[in-house]
This record gives structure tokens, C-alpha cells and sequence, in this order.
């Protein structure tokens, strides 16, 4: 790490790449000392760009208390930031700046005893990092993580999850979290395929993670596509469910993945 005290941001070593199919890639960075974050939060990441700089927000995938950086890139076609990510490698430099940032935190929420976090694509990473917390075990008695994506190859976190129980923090919580992939495009994939707003609208959800969504109980964060994160806050909603607001409590958090 280059870390000059009065720079916003500190110079960052790739530690390792993985990718995952053509448009997924996960990578690690070194985290500098004083990097501080709270499981939910993201990063801003960038790279020198001829004069300038070039910066995109990435969620943690990390716990807290990791001592490296893990973050999940989509490459989009023709996304500036997608173009240098695509040719990351082990020992490159990223830039990090020194401020994270993000109001998704489960901490907020006030009552309730079931967590039902709603994720597309990328909009999974901050999940993984709140899973790795003993707290938000201790916190809630159900916890509801449901992923959709498009095709069964994108479901590259499956194995960290199923592998849960054998967390050395976690482990002995695991029972208590009901997984739920699915894959939209693809249904060669045993489990859900509409996608979440139609899920939550049918009853489908609730169905396969066997339970009953209540304002008393029940507490949602959404992190993924905009328009995903609209329509599920809308069929919530229509449901009874109101916007968490720190002077307000309710029951929805929500955040757009991009
Ligand atoms: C709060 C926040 C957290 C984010 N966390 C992540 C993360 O953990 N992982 C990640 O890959 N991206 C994340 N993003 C998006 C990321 O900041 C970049 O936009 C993305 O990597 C593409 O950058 P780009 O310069 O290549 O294209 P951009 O010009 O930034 O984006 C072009 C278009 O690509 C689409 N797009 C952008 N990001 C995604 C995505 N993740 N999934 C599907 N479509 C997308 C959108 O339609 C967007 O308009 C986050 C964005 C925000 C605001
Ligand atoms: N997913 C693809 O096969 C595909 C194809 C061509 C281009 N792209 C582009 O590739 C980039 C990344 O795509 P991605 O697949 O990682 O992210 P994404 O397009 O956000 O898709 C991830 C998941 O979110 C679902 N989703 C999309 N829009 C939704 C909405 N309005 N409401 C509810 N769920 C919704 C998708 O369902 P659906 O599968 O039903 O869309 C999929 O299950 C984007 O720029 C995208 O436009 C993706």
C-alpha cells in the first residue's frame, strides 16, 4: 500500500483475479490498515486515467474483520471501468479511496425477527459480507438470502453459501439461513425462476423460504438492478409494507446496484 496522509485515496495490490464466466470476475485487494467499513457498505475503486481518474462504486464482499478486500465486477460491454477491470491481474495497482459509504446496514432496522435480503446479479455482495457478521445471526432468527440472476453459471457464490455451516464465526448460526438461487434464463437450475417482483406478488417467495412476510416480523433490504429494486419496493408496498427511515422505522432498505 502507497498511503500519503493527505491523498483521499490509497494505492492498492491486486492479490488475485478469478473469473468466473465471460462477464463475471471476483478479485482481491490488500486493505490498508485504517480502511475501515460496515458489512453492507462499498468501496469507491478507481485507476489513473490519462490526466484524470477514473472511479466506480464496488460492494464489500469481505467481512469486516477480513484482512483483504474481495469485491464482484460485472464487465459490461463498452463500460469504461468494465474495459480495465477486464485486464486486471495479480500485483496490478487499484486505487481506493479512503471513505466508504452506503445507508444498507440491517443495524438500522428497528424490531422484527426475519431478514429477507433480495439480490440480482452483483447486488449480492454486500449480503455476503453482512452473512460473515455473528451479529446479524444473533440479530434475527430467520435470515432469507434470495439471488436472481439470468443463467446457472452466475450463481458463482452457491458454493461460499451451501459452505456456510463450516464457518469458523458463523458455522453454529447457519440452520437459520434459508438460501433461495434463482436463475431466470436457465431452468436446467432446480428452484425459483421468475423473477423477485413477480415472486413477492405471487406468494412464491415466502413460499419456498417457508414463511410468512409480516410488518411485525419481517424486515427487507433490496440491492441489485434499479428497476428490480423499484418494482419489488412497489409490490412490498402493495403488501403493507412501508420504507425504513431512521426517524420512521419500517420495514424496506434498499439500494441501487448501479
Ligand atoms: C452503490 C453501488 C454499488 C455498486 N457495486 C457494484 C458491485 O459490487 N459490483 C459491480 O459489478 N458493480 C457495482 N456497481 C456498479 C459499478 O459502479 C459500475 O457501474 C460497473 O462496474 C460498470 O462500470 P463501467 O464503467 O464499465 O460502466 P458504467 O458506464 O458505469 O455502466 C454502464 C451500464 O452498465 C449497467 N451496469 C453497471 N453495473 C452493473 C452491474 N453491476 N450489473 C449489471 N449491470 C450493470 C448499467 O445499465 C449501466 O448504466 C455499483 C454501483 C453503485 C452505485
Ligand atoms: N442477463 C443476460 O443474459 C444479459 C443479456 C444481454 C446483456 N446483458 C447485459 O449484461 C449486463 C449485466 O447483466 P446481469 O445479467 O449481470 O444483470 P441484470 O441484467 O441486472 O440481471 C440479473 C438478474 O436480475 C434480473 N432482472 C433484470 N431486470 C429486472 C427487473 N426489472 N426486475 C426484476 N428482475 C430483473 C434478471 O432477470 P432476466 O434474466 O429475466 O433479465 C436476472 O435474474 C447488463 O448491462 C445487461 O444489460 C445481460
Amino acid at each position: 500500500m502507497t498511503h500519503t496522509s493527505n491523498s483521499k485515496f490509497t494505492e492498492e495490490t491486486v492479490l488475485w483475479v478469478k473469473q468466473h464466466t465471460q462477464k463475471l470476475i471476483t478479485f482481491c485487494l490488500t486493505r490498508p490498515e485504517h480502511y475501515r467499513f460496515h458489512a453492507g457498505q462499498f468501496s469507491r475503486l478507481g485507476f489513473r486515467d490519462g490526466a484524470g481518474f477514473l472511479w466506480r462504486a464496488y460492494s464489500v464482499v469481505s467481512a469486516e474483520y477480513a484482512n483483504h478486500l474481495e469485491y464482484i465486477a460485472v464487465l459490461i460491454e463498452d463500460g469504461p471501468m468494465s474495459a480495465r477491470l477486464a485486464e486486471l491481474h495479480a500485483g496490478d495497482t487499484v486505487l481506493l479511496d479512503k471513505t466508504t459509504t452506503g445507508f444498507l446496514l440491517p443495524e438500522r432496522f428497528v424490531g422484527g425477527s426475519d431478514l429477507i435480503m433480495l439480490a440480482t446479479g452483483s447486488g449480492i455482495a454486500p449480503f455476503l459480507s453482512m452473512l460473515q457478521n455473528p451479529t446479524l445471526w444473533q440479530r434475527f432468527d430467520h435470515l432469507v438470502l434470495a439471488h436472481s440472476v439470468s443463467f446457472a453459471n452466475e450463481l458463482i457464490f452457491n458454493d461460499a453459501i451451501t459452505q456456510l455451516p463450516q464457518h469458523p464465526l458463523v458455522g453454529e448460526y447457519a440452520h437459520q439461513l434459508h438460501f433461495c438461487p434463482i436463475a431466470t434464463r436457465d431452468s436446467t437450475v432446480v428452484g425459483l425462476h421468475h423473477r423477485l417482483p413477480e415472486l413477492l406478488k405471487s406468494g412464491e417467495l415466502a413460499a419456498a423460504a417457508n414463511i410468512n412476510f409480516t410488518p411485525e416480523q419481517s424486515r427487507f433490504m433490496l440491492c441489485g438492478n434499479p428497476a428490480m429494486v423499484k418494482d419489488c419496493f412497489q409490490a412490498l408496498l402493495d403488501l403493507g409494507f412501508v420504507m425504513h427511515r431512521n426517524r420512521v422505522p419500517g420495514q424496506i432498505m434498499m439500494e441501487n446496484g448501479f
